[in-house]
């Protein structure tokens, strides 16, 4: 017989990305092999995100679209995971109308996969084991991380800031910090086998380590994940602004392996939302903040999250955010029409969505097209640099050409040579043209020695 074939359907953040890498490193251990399409599958993981009703809508069609393969092939298993699953609501809806679901489990029992998928093999009934909250941190999981150079750290887990519109604290629970050893092993190890861009993660990486004893902070860990060998490059995802502390602004300045990418979520720019929002600053703040960055790190490049039409934004409101988006000049944004989360302090409130969607809509164009500008514009003032990207992969629109990624988080599009490969090295290029979304560069020198040779064997197309 051969090995029974997972996939894995992921929405969402890094977090979920992650998460989904464990859950294939536990089937893989039970003798599973990874499928590339899921019509051919045994076992189908749909790991889902509930961060807005898009997302949501998203991961239901797809189960929808799975009831007509189920019905082909009965025997095969079906399981649902991951942030929705923690919503009480998803398992009524699925119960009544995906009954060809077999499998229901959360965030924190995730590491129980193989003794989930036994009990779908005795049970008749769909399976649903989701835990409230988290157990003690789980170390030493089997994992199967993505090719290429690039890998994802856990350091800390769910979220206590309760922002008033967010779901995530509810579907990830308490902080809770990874100690800093298993983290540096964990790196170490993945230095050895190659990897060289390195992100580590949580839903606020700036309170890393503020319950564990003792104490440490996010800069205390990067110092020392900075002195692993092999390692170049160092990220870290996501920051509240809140918290992201003088002494890790100094950490990224004097560094030479953290990343100058800086993503800042603000979500709005005027004080009446902010507070609303429980975010914790000002507007004040906020700009005095992005201020001692740029200051300390001059080249960073500045991302941001805001969400528009939120229960009482007003058009002043509303200004006040362009307006701050127009300060900072941030390199990219992601921009979100507010969404009610089941849950949270504000969909609770009498009036839960007041702002009427062609209002959103409207907002979110005007943002968007001064986001898109401002972009351009700082794209643009790269041309002539050069500077060492990474080769991530072939560009998916056209295989005679490299994608590529800065430091900065920036992809860069490099005309490429059919007899030299690339992929997965380090290379300096010059920036030659600039566009909203990306830049063009050619090679202006060798790649880099990789210390362990990663590079994919993968078939690469002739030109
Ligand atoms: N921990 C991360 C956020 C994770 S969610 C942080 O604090 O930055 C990613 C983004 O989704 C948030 O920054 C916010 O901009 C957006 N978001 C979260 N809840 C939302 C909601 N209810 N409606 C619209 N956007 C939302
Ligand atoms: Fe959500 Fe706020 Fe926590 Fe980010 S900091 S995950 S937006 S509650
Ligand atoms: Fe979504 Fe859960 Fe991440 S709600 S954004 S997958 S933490």
């Amino acid at each position: 017989m051969s090995e029974p074939r997972y996939f894995i359907k992921t929405y969402g953040c890094q977090m979920n990305e992650r998460d989904s890498e464990i859950m294939a490193g536990q089937l893989e251990q039970m003798g599973y092999v990874a499928s590339s399409i899921d019509r051919d599958a045994d076992l189908i993981v749909i790991n889902t995100c509930a961060v807005r009703g898009s997302a949501e809508e998203h991961a239901l069609g797809y189960i929808g679209q799975l009831r007509q393969l189920k019905q082909e092939r009965p025997e095969m298993t079906l399981a649902v995971a991951g942030c929705m699953a923690q919503e009480p609501g998803t398992i009524a809806w699925l119960t009544r109308h995906a009954p060809q679901v077999d499998l229901v489990f959360g965030t924190h029992n995730l590491h129980k996969l193989p003794d989930l998928l036994d009990r779908v093999a005795q049970s008749d009934e769909m399976v649903v084991d989701v835990w409230k909250a988290a157990g003690e941190v789980v170390e030493h999981l089997p994992s199967r991380r993505k090719d290429g150079l690039k890998a994802f750290v856990n350091i800390i887990y769910g979220c206590d800031k309760f922002c008033t519109y967010c779901i995530v604290p509810f579907t990830r629970g308490r902080e809770r910090s990874r100690e800093m050893e298993p983290v540096i092993q964990e790196v170490r190890a993945l230095a050895q086998e190659g990897y060289q861009d390195v992100t580590v993660l949580g839903q606020n990486v700036n309170s890393y380590g503020h319950d564990l004893d003792p104490q440490h902070d996010l800069a205390d860990l990067l110092v020392e994940l900075e002195q692993i060998d092999g390692i170049r490059w160092l990220r870290y995802t996501t920051s509240h602004p809140r918290d992201f502390s003088q002494k890790l602004i100094d950490t990224i300045a004097a560094s030479q392996k953290i990343t100058h990418h800086v993503h800042l979520p603000v979500q709005a720019g005027s004080d009446p939302i902010l507070k609303r929002m429980n975010r914790k600053y000002t507007r004040d703040s906020y700009l005095d903040l992005i201020d001692r960055v740029k200051e300390k790190i001059p080249d960073a490049s500045l991302t941001t999250d805001i969400i528009v039409g939120f229960p009482g934004e007003t058009e002043e409101d509303f200004e006040q955010t362009l307006d701050l988006v127009r300060r900072v000049r941030y390199d990219a944004a992601f921009t979100f029409t507010y969404s009610p989360r089941e849950k949270t302090p504000a969909a609770r409130w009498e009036n839960r969505d007041p702002v009427p969607n062609q209002i959103k809509k409207d907002r979110l164009n005007r943002l968007m097209e001064l986001q898109y500008q401002i972009s351009w514009e700082a794209n643009q003032a790269l041309v002539g640099q050069t500077m060492l990207v990474v080769v991530e992969d072939l560009s998916k629109k056209n295989d005679r050409v490299w994608a590529c990624r800065t430091h900065t988080n920036k992809v860069v599009l490099v005309a490429r040579d059919p007899s030299v490969n690339l992929l997965d090295k380090f290379v300096p290029v010059k920036i030659t043209g600039a566009k909203t979304f990306y830049l063009t560069g050619e090679l202006a020198g060798p790649a880099l020695p990789n210390m362990v040779s990663r590079t994919r064997e993968a078939a690469l197309p002739m030109v």
